[in-house]
């Protein structure tokens, strides 16, 4: 075990941990903020997606090591960012969220690319996010993006 300082969120937490163990694991069972979910645990599904000093990052492939030194955001701080939050109404507004379990990770990637593109085209969102939804709500989170944006 190793002891480690994360700034998540803007707040700092300390802890002893396997500094093997996934980043993802830290941030749900150590630090308690369940809003990053567990999907795949293989890379692919992007439901743990974090920003890590802003860029969005697979919490699953990092490792417990690679969050000490390094800002983190997780959706429980996504509205303290004015883009992060419009997009959070806007994914309300237009009911994109269904069983929601991947939403945390779409929102995440979608505040990242509306961030350094204030106006993303259909073919930029589907670059930036590529997360996967069971229930297919890829239109929805479109049609947020564009309503966040005003397209
Ligand atoms: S849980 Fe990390 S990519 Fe699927
Ligand atoms: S809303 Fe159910 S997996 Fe995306």
């Amino acid at each position: 075990m190793t002891a480690m300082t994360y700034n998540v969120n803007g707040r700092k937490y300390q802890f002893d941990a396997d500094s093997g163990m996934p980043l993802l694991w830290v941030i749900r069972d150590i630090i308690g903020l369940t809003g990053t979910k567990y999907g795949c645990g293989v890379e692919i599904c992007k439901a743990c997606t974090v920003w890590i000093d802003g860029s969005p990052e697979k919490s699953c492939e990092k490792r417990a090591s690679e969050g000490v030194g390094v800002k983190i955001t997780t959706i429980e701080g996504l509205s303290a960012t004015p883009v992060g939050l419009r997009l959070q109404q806007a994914f309300v507004d237009v009911q994109a969220p269904q069983c929601g379990y991947c939403q945390s990770g779409m929102l995440m990637a979608a505040t990242s690319l509306v961030a350094r593109s204030p106006k993303p085209t259909d073919a930029q969102i589907d670059s930036a996010l590529g997360n996967i939804c069971a229930c297919g709500t890829y239109p929805r989170v479109k049609q947020a993006i564009r309503k966040a944006t005003g397209q």
